[in-house]
């Protein structure tokens, strides 16, 4: 396995595989890596010749008052995480080296932003974009992996990879979860003893909603309100957003009859938010 720093060094070296026809798959994170990237990596392991990680806390995509300094940070054991999941090369360039000026050219998102967590977090997506079309340039990657932990992160980058002609296939994974059923992130260290223990029950919440589902209720204005009721009921913390929303267009619906539907939740407590969906396929789920 092999660490880059520079730009051009990566680039130099990917380019020997792809004149050799080889494949590469593309797994970009913020590091701080748990089993839920470590199932990005083996997916993308299985499906290529080379895989490789990129690692870099993208400040534009953060808001002022976000945690960008807080961030969790470990690149010792992220190496060893990419180590074990069978990565070749690491990608983990500095703010400089990824942003050496005041860029002249940005990318910004036009559609699918003003939902959830893109109105929630002014500019984030538009910073997401602008980091991923960097990397997808820098690597030029066969495949590139993402979670539907961010579902819509994910919608996003599909519009990004149509609209800009990027010869690149997104594959989705899905949600990896705690035994306990909370959504493996990042940013769960940030929550105290009290918060973690009672963090299960906002997808306890979602699957008490696809059980509903199952029996019949396709009203999403009915089903957002008793998730919302659940959620006040048992949870301390506070709701940032719950909708309810057709996938991948991220548009209003008024049933979930013949839909593919996104029940998305962002969740607020002491110093973590946290995010977690279920998609839910023509009133059945997905998975
Ligand atoms: P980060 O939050 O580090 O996530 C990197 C990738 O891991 C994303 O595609 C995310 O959806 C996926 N992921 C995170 N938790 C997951 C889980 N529990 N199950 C499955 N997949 C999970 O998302 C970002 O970084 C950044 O926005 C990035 C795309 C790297 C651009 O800066």
């Amino acid at each position: 396995m092999k660490i880059y720093t520079k730009v051009k060094d990566l680039q130099k070296d990917l380019m020997a595989y792809s004149k050799f026809g080889k494949s590469i798959g593309f797994v970009p994170t913020m590091g701080y890596l748990h089993e839920g990237h470590q199932k990005l990596l083996n997916e993308a392991r299985k499906e290529n010749d080379i895989v490789v990680l990129s690692i870099f806390v993208n400040p534009l995509q953060f808001g002022p008052n976000e945690d960008l300094d807080t961030y969790p940070r470990d690149f010792a054991r992220d190496e060893q995480v990419a180590k074990v999941s069978g990565v070749d090369y690491i990608f983990y360039p500095s703010v400089e080296e990824m942003y050496p000026k005041t860029p002249c050219v940005k990318v910004f998102v036009t559609g699918k932003s003003d939902v959830l967590c893109g109105s929630k977090r002014p500019g984030h997506f538009d910073g997401v974009v602008t980091v991923v079309t960097k990397l997808f340039h820098i690597v030029q990657p066969t495949r590139a992996y993402f979670g539907l932990k961010d579902a819509q992160q994910a919608a996003i980058i599909d519009s990004l990879v149509a609209d800009f002609n990027f010869p690149i296939e997104i594959v989705k994974v899905d949600i990896v979860r705690e035994s306990d059923g909370l959504a493996k992130s990042s940013r769960n260290v940030y929550l105290t003893e009290e918060e973690r223990q009672e963090a299960p029950l906002i997808y306890k919440g979602l699957k008490q909603l696809k059980e509903s589902v199952a029996k019949g209720q396709m009203n999403p204005f009915d089903l957002k309100q008793a998730l919302c009721t659940f959620y006040e009921t048992n949870l301390h913390g506070q709701i940032d957003y719950v909708e309810i929303l057709s996938y991948p267009d991220l548009k209003p619906i008024s049933t979930l009859i013949g839909q593919t539907a996104l029940v998305a939740v962002a969740y607020k407590y002491s110093k973590a938010r946290l995010i977690d969906n279920v998609l839910i396929q023509g009133g059945k789920e997905t998975k």
